[in-house]
């Protein structure tokens, strides 16, 4: 047991609580006795009266029970928490007071790696931004965004997602979520039905529902992958798609797919919204073909981040729109340029330098070895016991255990400091029966962190223990 003497939490609760966790897991049985207020106060250093009210807390809420003079036992529960035991020996002893790190592993989606970001060089450029004392750089800038930066993406589309267009078809915008209500200016009122991926991307269901728009679940599953029957009994005429990568479930759309897509989109007067936000991020195969790529009617509306190939504090996502509609869009639809144009001309610098493919190749490597360590990991703690999806790209994969209740799981992996997360909030539709995925995210995470709470979830969830 650790405590914090600097933390906020009074270190009486600090106690109370440690002793409540270990009586509610089981680790600490019933009748046991616990340690006398003389012995914690020697080992922790801290008061008696500390002890005495961790212990009085515990009393008044029926966890312990104290006998005249001898001390305090812990008392039966009916309902301790069905989680795996570890020896009251080994969990409890030694007491000590020294400082310990809370430290939790965090398996956040959205999170990527900041110890590798090239910082000097990002700084340098956001110097030579300011430097110029350009208008367009340090007064609101162009609506569409920062030309020179436009041009840029132009170039990095071509040769890295086969996609031929030109700087004129491109707004930058402050983020997906802004860059969908950017493309809403073009479509309400007379298009308000879209077809939305079901499980899908909560960040775009949100802005499309605030903006009054009406969705037609498309229910994807794995098995079966994109419904597009659904989508074609679905009549509407915006669809928002993201086929490199499916989120959350991390699916690919195979080629014969993204075809009959384009064919309905034509037949049918359509656009799609095609977001293809972490496609920089593939480690089996080749690189997937964007359905803009492929997209010779003109028909997809591309939609991409420098969230996760760069930095989402930047704030820099952009459009490509079709040629028809960049001809005919009146500038005016569009707001105020939102990302900064300091920004935006600072990573204009870092493009055109060769910074930013240099980083890129360098993160590839990186998320590459992380994911592996993570598949390595689900394989050799967890084995058959869990299911793999979606791990051949980006920086997320899924869980499916069957069988287990999922937020039992993630309050499980809670206890030895794991945050995981259900994948249900992205299931718009929801079904009872079913145990959603967990997700995992790992760009943020050391190696050594996946590791070990692959490690640590294993223990917990299946009664696992392989000590490293
Ligand atoms: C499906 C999807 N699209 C886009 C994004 C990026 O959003 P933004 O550009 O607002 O950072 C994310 C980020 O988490 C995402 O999961």
């Amino acid at each position: 047991m650790f405590i914090q003497k600097e933390s906020k939490k009074p270190l009486y609760m600090q106690i109370y609580e440690y002793f409540r966790k270990e009586i509610l897991t089981g680790n600490i049985k019933e009748g046991t006795k616990l340690p006398s207020i003389r012995q914690l106060t020697d080992t922790l250093k801290v008061s008696k009266n500390t002890i005495n009210e961790a212990y009085q807390q515990l009393l008044a809420e029926g966890y312990i029970e104290s006998k005249q003079k001898k001390g305090f036992w812990t008392v039966k529960l009916e309902n301790s928490l069905d989680l795996p035991k570890s020896s009251w020996k080994q969990m409890s002893y030694p007491l000590s007071g020294q400082k310990a790190e809370e430290k939790i592993i965090d398996f956040q989606y959205g999170d990527i790696n900041l110890s590798h970001f090239p910082i000097k060089a990002w700084k340098k450029n956001v110097i030579e931004a300011m430097d110029s004392m350009q208008k367009e750089v340090m007064l609101y800038g162009d609506k569409m965004g920062y030309f020179p930066l436009r041009e840029e993406i132009s170039r990095y589309l071509y040769y890295a997602r086969g996609i031929l267009c030109s700087p004129n078809q491109i707004v930058i915008t402050a983020g997906t979520q802004y860059a969908v209500k950017q493309i809403l200016t073009l479509f309400l009122p007379y298009t308000t039905h879209v077809a939305m991926e079901n499980p899908g991307y909560d960040g775009v269901e949100k802005v499309l529902r605030k903006k009054g728009c009406v969705l037609k679940d498309i229910n994807v599953c794995l098995s079966k992958g994109y419904p597009i029957e659904d989508l074609k009994d679905s009549h509407c005429h915006l669809a928002y798609v993201t086929p490199s990568h499916q989120f959350p479930l991390g699916s690919i759309m195979p080629i014969a797919k993204r075809i009959q897509l384009l064919q309905w989109a034509n037949e049918n007067n359509a656009y799609i919204m095609e977001d293809d936000y972490d496609s920089e991020f593939r480690y089996e195969g080749s690189p997937i073909q964007s359905l803009k790529g492929l997209d010779t009617n003109d028909r997809v509306i591309y939609l991409g981040t420098f969230s996760k190939s760069f930095l989402p504090a930047a704030r820099v996502s952009y459009i490509v729109l079709p040629e028809k509609l960049a001809e005919s869009v009146h500038t005016d639809l569009f707001e105020t340029q939102a990302a900064s144009p300091i920004i935006q001309k600072a990573l204009y610098l870092f493009m055109q330098k060769g910074e930013f493919d240099r980083h890129l190749r360098k993160m590839r490597k990186i998320y590459q070895e992380k994911r592996t360590i993570l598949v390595q990991s689900i394989k050799r703690y967890m084995g058959n016991r869990v299911e793999m999806i979606g791990e051949n790209a980006g920086l997320h994969l899924l869980l499916v255990i069957k069988g287990e209740d999922t937020e039992t799981l993630c309050e499980k992996a809670k206890i030895c400091k794991i945050n995981v997360y259900s994948a249900e909030k992205y299931y718009w539709t929801k079904n009872r029966e079913a145990s959603y995925p967990i997700m995992l995210g790992f760009g943020g995470l050391s190696k050594k962190e996946i590791e070990e709470g692959i490690r640590l979830m294993a223990n917990v969830w299946f009664d696992i223990r392989i000590n490293e």
